[in-house]
């Protein structure tokens, strides 16, 4: 197990059954290490959101308690796992390019196991086409299920079978994992699984499950465990974090649950993903506006400025209510630096419509922004709406926000050249070991000169140059 590798709590019983099974394989791959003499290798590649990739955290934990080293290179792989996304149709393509891949390597190496998780393992479609045409794959599981992953390698190895799990809601928050986190001093924690919102092209909903909030001791212990362990910035996750809390049984705010976690002693900073602006209410910009530690930057999707395209995406606000919301934020703290995410080509989109998200991209001034082609997903209303946009049309659109995103961000980023701002080092650059970089509190990274040991401090840069997306600085 890893330096890294850490154990989180757990639910007692059904912790204790898959930590059982993990010494039980683990015991077995000593054996075979000791007749062999080889380490087994494990490669997980994770498509998709932060969601994902801090699930993937968790399966990495479980595969290293097991006894699997890793590795990034799948050709030298024991285990290849799949953490996959299908949130656009593109993110499903690559994944059945990349299993034709696969196929290859197992051929070549009969012992090959490879397993299948993630979201688009919850469309039933999705599985019929694997189980067809894909019968080299191991094991197949989905987003509620992560947990058992040690239970999912034993029941293939004993069976020799495809093995197959999938569930259609998760059945209990099993709080206890191991998990093997990517960086030391900075960590995310999930507040909240699924989404209720039902947005009317997303397969979220349907992937994830409903919405259900974890109990704020939970998640405050988590972060104290972290804190201790070296963590000095967390990012809460969420489909929705601003609808924290409505399920639980004493109800409790996502505002009231900042407050909480600002009490942590030892954290420094705090952020979180994804606000729906719909619910991000009057006391959470009071309380960010007084927060000591959550970080200037808000993460803030407005996916159209059509209130007509909004009403029928089921956003549930307008172009207007979406401004009003930016204004009492920039109020609050005028520091604060805005990105989103767009959709292009929803159907029915026409100009007008698509001049609307212009404007708002002009009146907000994102640092920067993610635009996506609208994906049409099977289950999902918007799937079955006429007026499709044509490929061309779109293309001309997008090009056209890219443009104008790309031009209000450098514009923004300019204007931060002189100043000095408080920097977490988070890495030594790839391409360059006389710099490290690190990130502002509004997420833009910085290089500058330094060392390693620099990593997981946060210090002061003057910023020297903007280039865009990002800056070059210098110990201030
Ligand atoms: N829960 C988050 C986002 C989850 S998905 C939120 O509500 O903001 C991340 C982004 O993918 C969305 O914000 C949306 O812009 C984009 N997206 C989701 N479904 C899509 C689809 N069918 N086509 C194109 N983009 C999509
Ligand atoms: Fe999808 Fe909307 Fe839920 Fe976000 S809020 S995950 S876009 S349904
Ligand atoms: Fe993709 Fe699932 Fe996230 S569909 S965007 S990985 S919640």
């Amino acid at each position: 197990m890893s330096e890294r590798a850490q154990t989180t709590v757990l639910n007692a019983t059904e912790a204790q059954i898959q930590s059982r099974i993990i010494e039980e394989l683990k015991a077995e791959f000593d054996k075979e290490f000791a007749q062999t003499g080889k380490q087994k290798k494990m490669c997980i590649t994770t498509f998709g959101c932060q969601m994902n990739a801090h699930d993937s955290e968790k399966l990495e934990g479980i595969l290293e308690q097991i006894g699997y080293e890793k590795t990034d290179d799948e050709n030298e792989a024991d285990f290849v796992l799949y953490n996959t996304c299908t949130v656009r149709e593109n993110a499903n393509l690559k994944v059945y390019g990349r299993l034709g891949h696969l196929n290859k390597l197992k051929q070549n190496k009969p012992s090959l196991v490879i397993a299948l998780c993630g979201c688009m393992m919850q469309e039933d479609t999705v599985i019929a086409k694997i189980k067809k045409s894909y019968r080299f794959v191991d094991i197949i599981f989905g987003t509620h299920n992560i947990y058992k992953l040690a239970e999912l390698i034993k029941t293939r190895r004993e069976s020799g079978r495809m093995v197959i799990d999938i569930w259609k809601e998760q059945k209990e928050i099993v709080e206890d994992l191991p998990s093997d986190r990517k960086y030391k001093f900075k960590a995310c924690v999930n507040i909240m699984y699924g989404c209720n919102n039902f947005c009317s092209y997303c397969i979220v909903p349907y992937v994830r499950g409903r919405e259900r909030s974890r109990k704020p001791e939970d998640i405050i212990n988590e972060i104290k465990r972290l804190v201790e362990d070296g963590v000095v910035e967390i990012t809460l996750l969420g489909q929705n974090v601003n609808s924290y809390g409505k399920n639980l049984q004493d109800s409790m705010s996502f505002a009231n649950l900042l407050q909480e976690v600002e009490k942590v002693e030892g954290l420094e900073r705090i952020r979180f993903m994804t606000s729906h602006p719909k619910d991000l209410s009057d006391d959470l910009i009071e309380v960010f506006k007084n927060s000591k530690k959550i970080c200037s930057h808000i993460h803030l999707p407005f996916q159209s400025g059509s209130t007509r395209i909004l009403n029928l995406m089921n956003r549930k606000y307008t172009k207007d209510d979406y401004l009003e919301l930016v204004r009492k934020i920039k109020a609050a703290r005028p520091d604060v630096t805005l990105t989103t995410d767009i959709i292009v080509g929803f159907p029915g989109e026409t100009d007008e419509d698509f001049e609307h998200t212009l404007d708002v991209v002009k009146q907000v001034k994102y640092n920067s922004a993610y635009t996506f082609i609208y994906s049409k997903r099977t289950g999902t209303p918007a799937a079955l709406m006429d007026d499709q946009v044509s490929d061309e049309i779109i293309k001309v659109r997008f090009n056209k926000l890219h443009d104008t995103i790309q031009e209000i961000g450098s514009n923004i980023t300019d204007k931060e050249v002189g100043g000095t701002y408080k920097v977490l080092i988070e890495e030594v650059n790839e391409k360059d070991n006389s710099l490290v970089s690190g990130r502002l509190e509004n997420n833009l990274v910085v290089h500058l000169k330094g060392t390693k040991d620099l990593i997981g401090k946060i210090i002061n840069v003057k910023i020297v140059e903007a280039k865009g997306f990002y800056f070059f600085g210098e110990l201030a």
